[in-house]
């Protein structure tokens, strides 16, 4: 059984900051994650140092972007709890004339009464600020574990008196980090939604709230609540923002395995993988009773039985590979550029490795991930110096490591479409 139970944490004195160190997330890993709700005052963490107006300027660029591909994925806005259409989205992102992010919500508020404006990870879209996320969400996989789906961090923005889709619940444990206004949280134990179906969705619940949890949290706070907690956030109506980080935590080790083994059985199979009707010799005796396996049935069990450990080793090991890539995350941000045997180019961030491993099953190869896509390349192979140079944080001269080789200029150019590197511009170009 498991008990909601707040825990208000401020054992700092009045001015000083609560360190997100080794001890914290100990007793983190060990007494909170997954188990109760947490509020932890005046925080010492980059993600809190990112101020409003940065907060601001990240949202303008994130939109700019947006109107200028006619295309605001990424945002959602609801107006009175109703999620508006895509094509209006667009009319009321924030803009540069807005100023703040208090000029943007007056201009909002004009217009609209009740307004939430959701942008999904708008740090994960940002190169500069991402390693703010990834130092946090690092020290938390360290401690509660590398997440099997992923992790997405969101700003919510407005003066909406309620969650939009009302109380809820998600599949993922949730961390908030208010940006500007007062924030509140009003949870319920899973039990008590079990007995009082009714709070589903709910946006009136006077005679539930004896039973809720209130967290409140004003811009350095720190809340999180675990993933079997129903909740919505509530406001008297004036402005709040918030970061918003969601740990997904609804996919069991056995999904990791079955995905990782759909490949390698989809290759083992070849051609007899592929037909979509069973030849069989007769489905059931005269007593109803199922034994005889048809043929491919057998064949596929001789195929199984001689799948080697290698197999199985490389197969995880590359499905891992891939799967730890997006350092836990559901976007990697891109930077689409485009690689010539002539660019001098270099990782987009020193913390964001391409990640590679030897083939333990075909001789000399070697496989690549980064982002969430995997690549192969040779041992011998200029691709293979070229990434562990380039992992050193060296720029490189793509020249320098192979000019003929399309299969590694392919494989490269795929990488940087997954967002691993940057052109590296030539300084004296800049001087004045
Ligand atoms: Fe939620």
């Amino acid at each position: 059984m498991l008990y909601l139970t707040l825990t208000a944490i401020s054992t700092t004195l009045p001015g000083m900051k609560t360190m997100l160190d080794k001890k914290f997330w100990r007793n983190f890993s060990r007494n909170i994650w997954e188990k109760k709700a947490l509020v932890l005052r005046n925080v010492k963490s980059g993600l809190l140092e990112i101020t409003d107006a940065e907060v601001f300027d990240l949202l303008v660029l994130y939109a700019d972007r947006c109107r200028k591909l006619n295309d605001p994925t990424g945002f959602k806005f609801f107006i009175d709890g109703f999620k508006a259409e895509e094509e209006d989205v667009l009319q009321v992102l924030p803009e540069k004339q807005d100023k703040s992010l208090l000029g943007y919500h007056a201009r909002m508020k004009a217009l609209f009464p009740d307004y939430c404006l959701v942008c999904d990870e708008l740090l994960q879209v940002n190169h500069k600020k991402q390693h703010l996320l990834t130092e946090f969400t690092d020290e938390l996989y360290r401690h509660v574990g590398f997440p099997n789906r992923f992790s997405e961090m969101g700003l919510y923005l407005g003066n909406y008196r309620k969650t939009p889709f009302g109380v809820h619940v998600d599949s993922c444990g949730v961390f908030s980090f208010p940006v500007a206004g007062v924030k509140r949280f009003r949870l319920w134990e899973p039990q008590y939604v079990k007995k009082n179906p009714s709070l589903d969705r709910a946006f009136k619940y006077e005679k539930h709230k004896k039973a809720s949890e209130l967290l409140e949290a004003r811009p350095g706070d720190m809340t999180y609540w675990p993933s079997s907690a129903w909740h919505i956030a509530e406001s008297d109506g004036s402005f709040s923002a918030t970061w918003s980080l969601g740990v997904w935590v609804d996919q069991p080790h056995k999904e990791m395995i079955s995905d990782s083994l759909k490949g390698l059985l989809a290759q083992k199979s070849g051609a007899a993988g592929n037909k979509v009707a069973t030849q069989f010799k007769k489905l059931h005796s005269d007593s109803g009773e199922v034994s005889e396996l048809p043929k491919a049935y057998l064949q596929t069990i001789e195929l199984l039985q001689r799948l080697s450990v290698e197999e199985l080793q490389e197969t995880f090991l590359k499905s891992w590979m891939q799967h730890i890539s997006s350092q836990g995350f559901k976007t990697v941000p891109s930077a689409p550029v485009e690689i010539s045997a002539k660019s001098k180019i270099r990782l987009r961030s020193k913390n964001s490795l391409i990640l590679w491993q030897h083939s333990l099953t075909s001789k000399g190869v070697v496989y690549f991930s980064f982002g969430g896509v995997t690549v192969a390349g040779k041992k011998s192979g200029g691709l293979f110096k070229l990434v562990r140079d380039l992992n050193h944080g060296n720029p490189c001269m793509v020249s320098q490591y192979f000019t003929r080789s399309r299969s590694d200029l392919r494989a490269l150019q795929t990488l940087a479409d997954a967002g691993a590197l940057s052109i590296e511009k030539d300084k004296g170009l800049n001087r004045q």
